[in-house]
């Protein structure tokens, strides 16, 4: 096993079992070819680089059906409203040319007026960037790579600002992509993305952050290392609250721009909270296998009083939680979910129906799992009464 970046040796040291493609939901024929995976994550010593060891090839998962749409939830539909203001009132003064990695359904470039500042996407799953395109936005349907910004020889050294959000830790050939950023991007332009951050993750023992999609779950000590190594820095990090916790990284070239004391200081943070080292992966391993042993205590408690259980959101996330604990039909009668693209369909590697919300409401359970916990102040809101007779739980801290 070796490091996707130094291509040196790796340290493996958890396997979450057997695991399907997370947002692979699928029908009851499809069952005998489902696909699965050793979810195994290892840690990069050199770079403090926190990784699977195996996954499966992006095509199986970014394809025509992907069913991610970052317009489903009203809370991220609102971040990246802010997200968009902060890029234009930090980096955006004179900005012509705006690229987003992983542009999903538009929901972050439809902040943008195109008719002043070109923007454009790169979005791999069809289905998804159809969408981006109704709404006007010009998004190229290819992974974003060295081979595919090559391609767009008039925009070299020309686009000023690159962004992305939850897609960075999705690309396994992070050297093509650093690469193609530096074909494009200006000699005073700057990456800015947001990743879910390994700080968070360990705090809340958050482990169903660990996905097929999710091939790098980052931290500010490992994204420094890591452009260093391609003539980039880090100029900044800025904590923020989507996905439980994440992190918004600023890149430059080497030398252009200083390096906010912010920076610095979470830098150090990381050292002190051995969120840089190995300790920090064997502290966390402790704490899954802990909560699995308490979630699986807890359901069959629930189950030996009758309760009626159910799921709440066919996340990508539920999938780790499910086929690392072995949670099945037995303890859950449904996954109740927005997602037409979800709805009618099977959970991956547990085969736990997922309905519409209106079956929900007409089959309240006793007990429901919150596995859009990330999501909770929204979904707290809208569930006002379930939420008042303390009904919801997860596998960590809600
Ligand atoms: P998210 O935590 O963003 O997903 P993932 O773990 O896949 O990255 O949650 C998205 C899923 O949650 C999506 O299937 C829609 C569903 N959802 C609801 O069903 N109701 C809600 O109120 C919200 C916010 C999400």
């Amino acid at each position: 096993m070796i490091c996707k970046i130094t291509k040196k040796k790796l340290i493996p040291f958890m396997s979450f079992g057997k695991m399907p493609i997370a947002n692979g939901f699928l029908r009851k024929k499809q069952f005998k070819s489902e696909f699965f995976f050793n979810l195994e994550v290892g840690f990069s010593k050199s770079i403090s680089l926190f990784q699977l060891n195996e996954h499966p090839k992006p095509k199986q998962m970014f394809n025509n059906n992907y069913p991610f749409f970052t317009g489903s939830s009203k809370g991220m539909i609102q971040h990246f409203k802010k997200y968009s203001q902060w890029v234009k009132k930090n980096y955006g003064k004179k900005i012509k040319h705006l690229i987003e990695i992983g542009s999903n359904d538009g929901t972050f470039l439809s902040n943008f007026d195109n008719k002043k500042i070109n923007v454009m996407g790169f979005e791999p799953s069809k289905n998804v960037a159809q969408i981006s395109r109704k709404k006007g936005i010009k998004t190229i349907n290819k992974f974003f790579n060295f081979n595919n910004a090559k391609k767009f020889k008039k925009l070299k050294n020309n686009i000023d600002v690159i962004t992305a959000a939850n897609a960075i830790c999705h690309v396994p050939n992070l050297i093509s992509l650093i690469k193609g950023i530096n074909f494009l991007l200006k000699q005073r332009g700057v990456f800015i993305f947001e990743e879910p951050y390994l700080g968070s993750m360990y705090l809340k023992g958050s482990y169903d952050q660990i996905y097929d999609e999710h091939i790098f779950i980052f931290s500010l000590s490992s994204i420094n290392k890591i452009f260093n190594l391609f003539n980039f820095e880090l100029i900044d990090g800025i904590p923020q609250k989507t996905h439980g916790g994440s992190m918004r990284y600023v890149i430059a070239r080497k030398g252009i721009f200083k390096k906010s004391k912010r920076v610095n200081r979470l830098l150090l943070n990381e050292k002190l909270k051995n969120i840089d080292n190995y300790k920090g992966c064997l502290k966390f391993k402790k704490k899954c296998e802990n909560s699995k042993k308490k979630l699986i205590s807890m359901l069959k408690k629930y189950k030996k009083n009758k309760l009626k259980i159910a799921g709440y959101a066919a996340t990508s996330k539920s999938t780790t939680i499910l086929n690392y604990c072995n949670i099945n039909t037995k303890y859950l009668d449904y996954i109740c979910d927005t997602t037409k693209e979800k709805i009618g369909k099977y959970s991956p590697g547990m085969h736990i129906p997922v309905v519409s919300m209106d079956h929900f409401k007409n089959n309240p359970p006793d007990k429901s799992f919150l596995f859009a916990w990330n999501h909770k102040k929204e979904i707290f809101i809208k569930e006002r009464e379930f939420t008042k007779k303390k009904r919801w739980f997860a596998h960590i801290k809600i």
